[in-house]
């Protein structure tokens, strides 16, 4: 698989291509590098596509080298893949019994991790390898460079010189009209996971801010229950055992207010200060299923620092509590990986966090959280039109920043509903809940200003086949002829806009893209986390045998009923209409705890 052949670099000479007033057009607008070429600009109108170890060769890089045509006969495309791993049950049960599924998430895992830069190259400000790029951790990265300024449309040279209005796409396409309940049986128990765990490291800075974040982690750092600096983690922290603060409410623990633990949270003015509560995370306040989860880690916490104090009993509060994060970090991947990726991917593939999978291969322990799986992670039809808990209905007004719902009902409550209640389908189009429906139009307008390369360049870029025409994408007529009428051209598509109305694969909650685009970004986030390497990954990181033992068997069902009086049923998904479901997982596990 190593890149051969020599470095090959070719220099084009396009005619003078004129435009209206006689300027020359930047040639590396049209994009003219294949196989992930660099494109770099000489004098006025020549441009070179350096093609090193990309496998081809050529002035565009097409030119594939014989071990590239090698490699591609065997690969199998991305879509016969996903066809064989979400189909063919009998086979999987035998492969998830063999040691043939390690092989089989080693590859996975390989492969997809590879598609990531690392360490990370441009950013939105640097469209070209750059120090400045590499060491100011302030932005987001990207894949793909911003599209050059001086481009004679938004999108390099394809489609029109304006792209369509953001709400009028937003509304036309995005905007729900009846729920779409999701195929695969999401939950909202899954949706809050999604924007809990994702909001520790996608933390844009400044609305419309240029590609900044404020979280300097980029990656599973638990920001979201520690605080992104030293300053807030100290004020939640208790300083006794290594615990984080509390308060209890009717004999249950829940996170402090902001008088006990005076951190910044972002809650609206009428919300009186001892019904704020204070976590790592400051906008968690905005939603009943964040402040849950929240409410449920740092019990967690608390739980895993009894453990290892009773192992430890000469150990300081300092001590305690960095390794306790540890211990969290680790369940929080094993979990992502093998409950919510699992459910996710729709895989019959048992997926497997061991990070030994990857000792024998290249692999850099680091990340760096990119613009675009950040625009990708922008779920928000997952929501309903109401939030069903207990016998109540809450309207969004009734549901966003109110404190009381955690607090009058509890968490077993919540965990219970959010569990039975599906989520919407979050590709195909139309269904994005009009309350949410601005946020669809801030990132579309956001992808402008950070300059974001097409759909097809994206998906070029993933090793997918960019599509041809509009009822390529969306598999039907309607939509895409108003696309084509709004767009003009198939190149000239959004990222975004594309990832959400590309026809979504049968009985699945989105389009290949999705998977294809984000599950690299995932993978190399999880797996790239620093516990992950040989170094760290042993028991003396975590405590010993103890604390090591709960990373490898975390799952999101210990994870809520180890903190909770009564188990519910727990899962990322909606019970089976066959009642067998809804009992078993809750009533096998305290004996298992
Ligand atoms: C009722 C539920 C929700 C509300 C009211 C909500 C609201 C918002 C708002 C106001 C923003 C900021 C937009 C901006 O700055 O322009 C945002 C960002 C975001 N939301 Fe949601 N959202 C909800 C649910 C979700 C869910 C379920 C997900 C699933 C993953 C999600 C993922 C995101 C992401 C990834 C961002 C970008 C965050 C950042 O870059 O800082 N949201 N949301
Ligand atoms: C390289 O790409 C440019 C721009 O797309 C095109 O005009 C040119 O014909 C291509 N050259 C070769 C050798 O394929
Ligand atoms: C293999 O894994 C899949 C996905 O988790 C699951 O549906 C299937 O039942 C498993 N089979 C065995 C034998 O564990
Ligand atoms: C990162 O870049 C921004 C924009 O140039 C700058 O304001 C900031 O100070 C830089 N951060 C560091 C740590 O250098
Ligand atoms: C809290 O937020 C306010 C207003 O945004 C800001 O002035 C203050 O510096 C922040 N405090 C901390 C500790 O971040
Ligand atoms: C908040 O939730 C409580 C139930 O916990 C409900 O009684 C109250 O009406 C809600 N508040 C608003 C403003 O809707």
């Amino acid at each position: 698989m190593a890149g051969m052949g020599l470095p090959v670099v070719f220099v084009a000479v396009t005619l003078l291509l004129s435009w209206d007033t006689g300027s020359t057009v930047n040639p590396c607008c049209s994009f003219p590098c294949q196989h992930r070429g660099v494109c770099v600009r000489f004098e006025m109108d020549t441009y070179e596509c350096d093609c090193t170890r990309t496998g081809y060769s050529g002035t565009n890089c097409t030119i594939a080298e014989l071990w590239t045509k090698i490699r591609e006969f065997l690969h199998p495309s991305p879509g016969f893949s996903h066809y064989i791993l979400t189909r063919f049950k009998w086979f999987w049960d035998i492969i998830n019994a063999t040691f043939i599924r390690d092989s089989i998430v080693k590859l996975v895992l390989t492969v997809r991790s590879n598609l990531i830069p690392s360490p990370p190259t441009y950013n939105s400000a640097y469209g070209y390898i750059s120090w400045e790029a590499y060491c100011n951790v302030s932005y987001y990265t990207r894949v793909l460079p911003p599209v050059p300024e001086d481009c004679p449309t938004p999108m390099g040279t394809k489609g029109k010189k304006q792209l369509p209005d953001a709400n009028l796409i937003a509304e036309a396409f995005l905007m729900r009209e009846t729920f779409i309940p999701d195929p695969q049986g999401s939950n909202l128990l899954f949706a809050f996971f999604a924007q809990h765990f994702t909001h520790q490291f996608f933390k844009t800075y400044g609305r419309m801010g240029r590609g900044f974040t404020s979280g300097y982690g980029h990656g599973v750092d638990l920001s979201h229950i520690y605080g992104d600096n030293l300053e807030r983690q100290h004020k939640l922290r208790l300083f006794k055992d290594g615990k984080m603060k509390y308060q209890i409410i009717k004999g249950d623990m829940y996170p402090p207010t902001v008088l006990e633990a005076p951190v910044n949270m972002t809650y609206p003015d009428n919300i009186p200060m001892e019904k704020r509560l204070a976590v790592g995370q400051e906008v968690f306040g905005l939603l009943p299923g964040l402040m849950m989860y929240a409410t449920i880690w740092l019990r967690e916490h608390n739980r895993v620092c009894d453990v290892l104090k009773k192992e430890h009993p000469t150990w300081d509060d300092e001590q305690l509590f960095q390794t306790t994060r540890l211990v969290l970090i680790g369940e929080t991947i094993k979990i992502v990986i093998e409950d919510y990726v699992q459910h996710l991917s729709g895989y019959y593939l048992k997926l497997k966090f061991d990070p030994e999978l990857l000792f024998g291969v290249q692999f850099q322990y680091r990340n760096r959280i990119a613009v675009e799986f950040n625009q990708l992670y922008h779920w928000h039809s997952l929501m309903p039109d109401k939030f069903n808990i207990m016998e109540h209905e809450y309207s969004y007004s009734n549901f966003v920043y109110n404190t009381s719902v955690l607090l009058d009902h509890g968490v077993e409550a919540l965990v219970e509903s959010f569990s039975k209640q599906i989520a919407g389908k979050i590709g195909g189009g139309k269904n994005i809940h009009p309350r949410l429906i601005k946020v669809a139009v801030g990132v579309i307008e956001e992808s402008r200003k950070l300059r974001l390369q097409s759909f097809n360049e994206y998906k070029k870029r993933f090793g997918m086949k960019p599509y041809k025409s509009f009822q390529d994408l969306t598999g039907e007529v309607n939509t895409a002829s108003q696309l084509e009428l709004m767009y003009g051209d198939i190149d000239a598509l959004e990222f975004y806009p594309g990832l959400m109305l590309e026809k979504p694969q049968p009985n699945s909650m989105f389009g290949e893209s999705m998977t294809e685009i984000g599950a690299p970004f995932s993978l190399k986030g999880l797996m790239g986390n620093p516990i992950c390497s040989p170094e760290y990954w042993k028991p003396s990181t975590f405590g010993g045998n103890i604390g090591f033992n709960i990373v490898k068997t975390a799952s999101i069902q210990k994870l809520v009923c180890r903190n909770l009086k009564r188990c519910p049923y727990v899962a990322f998904r909606v019970p089976d209409t066959d009642s067998k479901d809804i009992t078993s997982p809750g009533k096998e596990a305290p004996d298992e705890l």
